[in-house]
């Protein structure tokens, strides 16, 4: 087997361990998939200007996110149905992420419980919630505080599923019973993500609520409230102002609205609106170190990585997603080195060539 040295080797790989609907499921986007590949196409547009004789001897990618220590700026963006990549599903992720120094956001829709993930985790954990019921939020909620979760991440680009039509014409709702027949069983929901019924996808997660929703999501949980699915100023703005306390720009890998601005080409203007009030976090497209380093050059403290650890789990387990992060990591080092910024803390808008 070929050696996977990048994460586009990961790609090919993961493509002929998984079965075709898998595979269409978890690479999709909606509609045309303009912004799934325009996720991509920005930050090739983006140019960097890299400073030469500084000394980076020690050149070191830690940083800290909501006080844990990390040895990367890289997190794993939440993503549903790991079961269809590994048989032990999030319980094997969550373990690579850990042995990474990464950490995981855990999917409303994993296909284990969030206990037994989090059971098996000493790292950085935070869950995603959909809010489909408040009732079923608030029990979401207080199990995810009970298990040791140490933030709650808020999707708020989802009133409703978009059109996948990869899942549609493979007919995903069906085939996710035949090959993953537990999935979704440890949680709320029981169908599947990418279903073809427009009432499931309308339903999907709460096309009633409005920014309220954060102060209701307060008296249920004393965890920071993270908002996932930013991208603009105006929104970035009413996050800070209603509560939040974290947001992540997103234009949730380009499943959802298409044809809406990479995030980022969002985060300029939202990190010129917040303004330094609560951390920003990035996902999207970002498949090489260079891509971690342009996204925190125009001020994001982090970024999540959704597709790639899929693919690291389907090709590898927990390995894989171990490999696949340290890859990332190492080609993020090299980056710095050869832009002069030897920590974190030096990596700054300047690296940014504008056009
Ligand atoms: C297969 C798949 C399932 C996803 N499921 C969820 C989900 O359950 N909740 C959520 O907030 N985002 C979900 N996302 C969006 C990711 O959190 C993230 O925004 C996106 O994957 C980042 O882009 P990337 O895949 O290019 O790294 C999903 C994405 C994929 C590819």
């Amino acid at each position: 087997m070929m050696q996977p040295i990048n994460l586009h080797d990961y790609e090919m790989l993961a493509q002929k361990r998984l079965a075709r609907p898998v595979w269409d499921y978890y690479q999709g986007g909606s509609d045309d998939e303009i912004s799934l590949r325009d996720n991509r196409a920005a930050f090739a547009r983006l140019r960097l200007r890299p400073r030469v004789l500084v000394d980076v001897n020690n050149c070191n990618t830690a940083t800290s996110v909501l006080t844990r220590e990390l040895t990367m700026p890289i997190l794993i963006a939440p993503t549903a149905a790991h079961g269809m990549a590994h048989s032990q599903g999030e319980c094997e992720t969550i373990q690579g992420a850990d042995a990474a120094g990464s950490g995981m956001i855990v999917s409303n829709d994993a296909t284990r419980s969030l206990e037994d993930i989090s059971r098996v985790s000493h790292g950085l954990r935070w869950y995603q919630l959909y809010i489909r019921t408040l009732s079923e939020a608030r029990q979401l909620v207080k199990r995810a505080e009970v298990a040791g979760y140490q933030a709650i991440v808020l999707t708020v680009d989802t009133p409703l599923l978009s059109r996948r039509e990869r899942d549609i014409r493979n007919k995903m709702g069906s085939f996710q019973r035949t090959y993953y027949p537990g999935a979704f069983a440890g949680n709320v929901f029981n169908s599947i993500n990418g279903s073809i019924d427009d009432d499931e996808r309308a339903a999907y997660a709460g096309h009633t609520l409005t920014w309220d929703i954060i102060a209701w999501l307060r008296t249920h949980t004393s965890l920071p409230i993270i908002l996932k699915g930013i991208l603009t100023a105006e929104d970035a703005a009413l996050a800070v102002q209603y509560g939040a306390e974290g947001i992540i720009v997103s234009n949730h890998g380009g499943r959802q609205l298409d044809g809406v601005i990479a995030p980022i080409e969002a985060l300029p203007e939202i990190v010129a609106a917040i303004d330094g009030q609560c951390p920003i976090y990035l996902d999207g497209g970002i498949r090489r170190g260079t891509d971690v380093l342009k996204a925190l050059a125009l001020g994001a403290q982090a970024v999540m990585i959704g597709r790639p650890i899929l693919w690291g789990l389907a090709v590898g387990g927990s390995e894989g997603v171990k490999h696949v992060l340290q890859i990332l990591q190492q080609e993020l080092r090299s980056a710095m080195v050869l832009v002069g910024s030897p920590t974190i803390k030096h990596i700054s808008r300047s690296l940014i060539q504008w056009t």
